[in-house]
Parts: structure tokens; C-alpha cells; sequence
């Protein structure tokens, strides 16, 4: 048995990655293209470990799609590859639809016709796992119910559209052609590898660097924040126990403001790294809004728990602590994702 993964070398496929080969000898073969997002740094614990499998390419390169399933034969894909985050999306949004809607659309026509190919007992086995987001959803009112998997969707951003009508591709493959289908939506990760280019990462490594720490708007913008291990504990159990053809919503529990993300990222960093000039959260600077930001996500996990037991492990407390403490303990990861592209998406998103 083996799960075909894509965006293997992600913030959140290679925290998969790890995490699956902790708890299980089933192989991974791990398709990714090594955007600036992938980084197969992250999985240097694996060097030499048969069990991981590593392929660069582009999920939207159907030959090669083609040639990994008739070659390794898995018993589901585990699709995460994406491009992820939404600054770039509104300045370049090309690039979205071409992986997140056109390389899924090659990603399912590939998985179906080698699962149409099967024999009975692998066909039925067989799962197709869409890693998706809340941000289809659209924007929450402070009095509105958190997301359930019935909310209608009302994208906002490139980048959720994007998401969107790859979900929308998945849930079609399902009815029409009968793929053994699964999505899961998920809030806001942060954790280990997460790129610094997203909140929590830019904030910390911002801060030990003496930079301005840019809160958009007026900071109050709500966003669910989970864990990535949990994240990952949420994807096995779904894969594992889902019934086909379903989303599962996968949440934190846990609603916070971006200003109190940022001040107690501060607080942690005050404790555990002072500095010498003072608090961090003297570095606090509000910029210009992002243009049509979503102002509430907020994840209703009570279906995954309902059916599959699911919970997170951690609370906000214990994983923001754990998150702060791996990036001080790995200035050379920062270091070596900050490279000159790192640098340019910098000066194009803050300017001056
Ligand atoms: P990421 O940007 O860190 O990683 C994406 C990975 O996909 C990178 O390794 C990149 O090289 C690879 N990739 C991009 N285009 C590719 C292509 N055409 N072919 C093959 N590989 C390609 O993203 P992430 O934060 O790890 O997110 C992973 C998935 O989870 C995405 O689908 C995202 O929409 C979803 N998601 C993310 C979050 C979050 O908070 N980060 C929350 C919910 C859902
Ligand atoms: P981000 O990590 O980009 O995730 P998403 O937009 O997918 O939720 O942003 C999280 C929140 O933090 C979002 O409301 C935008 C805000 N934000 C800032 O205030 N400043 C920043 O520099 C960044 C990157 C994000």
C-alpha cells in the first residue's frame, strides 16, 4: 500500500509527510514542484528512508501524474499542492488558477482513469483526498454561526476562489464519475515550516530581526487557528473513516483576533528571547489594509468529531509556545527560506 502525496514539501504536506511516517510504514510518493513554498529541507530527516519517495514535478503534468500512479500503484492520493496564500493571489492571480484549478483538474482526470482501471477490492478502497479551506466560505458577521459543511460559498479572495472551484471539481468527479471523493476544509494553520510570508512566522522572525511587525487594517480581523499536527491527525482520520462523497470542516476551536495573535506572539517572544530594546510589541505597526479581507473565519468541527472522534490535541496556548520555540531554534530554516525571491515578495507587498 502506498498514498501518492502532493505538496509533499509545503508548510502543511510535509508536517503530513513526517507525521505519517512516524506512526506508519506505509510509503509516500511525494509529487511536488519546489515552488518558493516547497522546500525539501523540511524533510531532511528522511534522507535515505525507503519509505519516502521523492518526485519534482507539476501536478498539472498529466504524463508524469499518469506514470506515478501505473508505477507505484496507491490506494489514495493526498492532494495538499497549492499555491496558498492570499497577498499573492491579489497580486498575481495566474498562478492559482493555473495549479489550484487547472492542475486539479488534471490531478482528478488522472485519478480517474487509473481507478477506473482497478479491480473491484482496489476501486473501493480507493480514496481521492482534497485538502481544502475555510476560506470558501466568504466572510463571517460577529454574530454569524461558525462555518458548517452546508454554508453556502461566497469566495472573496483569488486565491479562495481558486480553492473553491477546485472543491466544486472534486464534489463533480464524485457524482458524475463516481471517484471516491473526500474534503476537508480547515482553518488557519500555523506551526513548524509554516513560510514566513503568512501571519504567525512573518511576525516572529520579523521581530527577531527588529522589524516592523505590519498588522493589516485595524488588527480585529477574527481568524480559527489550529494546530498543523492537528490539522494532520484531521486529514488521517477523514481518509481512514470518511464516507465518500463528504467534507469534513476541520477546526480549532479557537477565534482570535490578528492583534492578539501578534501581541502574544510578542508576550512569548519577550519571555523567551528578550531583547535588549524592549518589548517586541513596541514593533507593532498598523499598514494598509488587504483589499476585500475577509473579516471573520470561524470552523464548526462538530461533524469530524460527531463521526470520526476527531479533536485537536492542542490548545492555542500549548502550540503557539511550541511554534515560537521551533523557529528559535532553527535560525538557519529562516535564514535559508529568506532567499532573494523571499526578499523581492517582501518589498513588493510592504514597499517602503
Ligand atoms: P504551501 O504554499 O506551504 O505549500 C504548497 C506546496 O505545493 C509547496 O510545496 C509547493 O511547491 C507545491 N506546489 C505548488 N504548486 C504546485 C504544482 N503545480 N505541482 C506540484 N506541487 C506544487 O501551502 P500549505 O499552507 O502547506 O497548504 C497546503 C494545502 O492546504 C493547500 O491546498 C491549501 O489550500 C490548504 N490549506 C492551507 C491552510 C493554511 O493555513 N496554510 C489552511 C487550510 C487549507
Ligand atoms: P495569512 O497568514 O496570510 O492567512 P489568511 O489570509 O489565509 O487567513 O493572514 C492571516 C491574517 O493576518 C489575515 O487576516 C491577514 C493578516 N495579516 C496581517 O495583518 N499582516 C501580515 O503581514 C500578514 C501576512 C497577514
Amino acid at each position: 500500500m502506498t498514498l501518492l502525496v502532493t505538496g509533499g514539501a509545503g508548510f502543511i504536506g510535509s508536517n503530513f509527510v513526517l507525521d505519517w511516517l512516524r506512526q506508519s510504514d506505509e510509503p509516500i510518493v511525494n509529487l511536488d514542484a519546489l515552488t518558493y513554498a516547497g522546500n525539501l529541507e523540511n524533510l531532511k530527516s528522511l534522507d535515505g528512508d525507503a519509505r519516502h519517495h521523492f518526485v519534482k514535478g507539476d501536478i498539472g503534468d498529466r504524463a508524469l501524474v499518469d506514470q506515478l500512479l501505473a508505477t507505484h500503484r496507491p490506494r489514495a492520493i493526498v492532494h495538499f499542492a497549492a499555491e496558498s496564500h492570499v497577498d499573492r493571489s491579489i497580486h498575481g492571480p495566474g498562478a492559482f488558477m493555473k495549479t489550484n484549478v487547472d492542475g486539479t483538474f488534471t490531478l482528478l482526470e488522472a485519478a480517474r482513469a487509473y481507478w477506473g482501471a482497478l479491480d473491484a477490492d482496489a476501486k473501493a478502497a480507493f480514496r481521492f483526498h482534497h485538502v481544502s479551506t475555510d476560506e470558501v466560505y466568504g466572510s463571517l458577521k460577529p454574530e454569524d454561526p461558525p462555518f458548517a459543511e452546508t454554508h453556502p460559498y461566497e469566495p472573496n479572495s483569488p486565491y479562495s476562489a481558486s480553492k473553491a472551484a477546485s472543491d466544486h471539481l472534486v464534489r463533480a468527479w464524485h457524482h458524475t464519475y463516481g471517484l471516491p471523493v473526500l474534503t476537508t476544509n480547515c482553518s488557519n494553520n500555523y506551526g513548524p515550516y509554516h513560510f514566513p510570508e503568512k501571519l504567525i512566522p512573518l511576525m516572529i522572525v520579523n521581530a527577531l530581526a527588529g522589524k516592523p511587525l505590519p498588522v493589516y487594517g485595524d488588527g480585529q480581523q477574527i481568524r480559527d487557528w489550529l494546530y498543523v499536527t492537528d490539522h494532520c491527525s484531521g486529514i488521517r482520520a477523514v481518509l481512514a473513516g470518511g464516507r465518500v462523497g463528504e467534507t469534513y470542516n476541520i477546526g480549532g476551536w479557537n477565534e482570535k483576533a490578528n492583534i492578539d495573535i501578534v501581541n502574544t506572539v510578542c508576550a512569548l517572544l519577550d519571555e523567551l528571547r528578550p531583547s535588549a530594546d524592549g518589548p517586541y510589541a513596541r514593533l507593532i505597526t498598523y499598514v494598509k489594509d488587504r483589499p476585500g479581507h475577509d473579516r471573520r473565519y470561524a470552523i464548526d468541527a462538530r461533524k469530524i468529531e460527531r463521526e470520526l472522534g476527531w479533536r485537536p490535541a492542542e490548545t492555542f496556548e500549548t502550540g503557539i509556545r511550541k511554534t515560537v520555540q521551533w523557529y528559535l531554534d532553527h535560525p538557519e530554516w529562516v535564514a535559508r527560506v529568506q532567499s532573494g525571491a523571499y526578499r523581492d515578495w517582501v518589498s513588493t507587498q510592504y514597499g517602503a
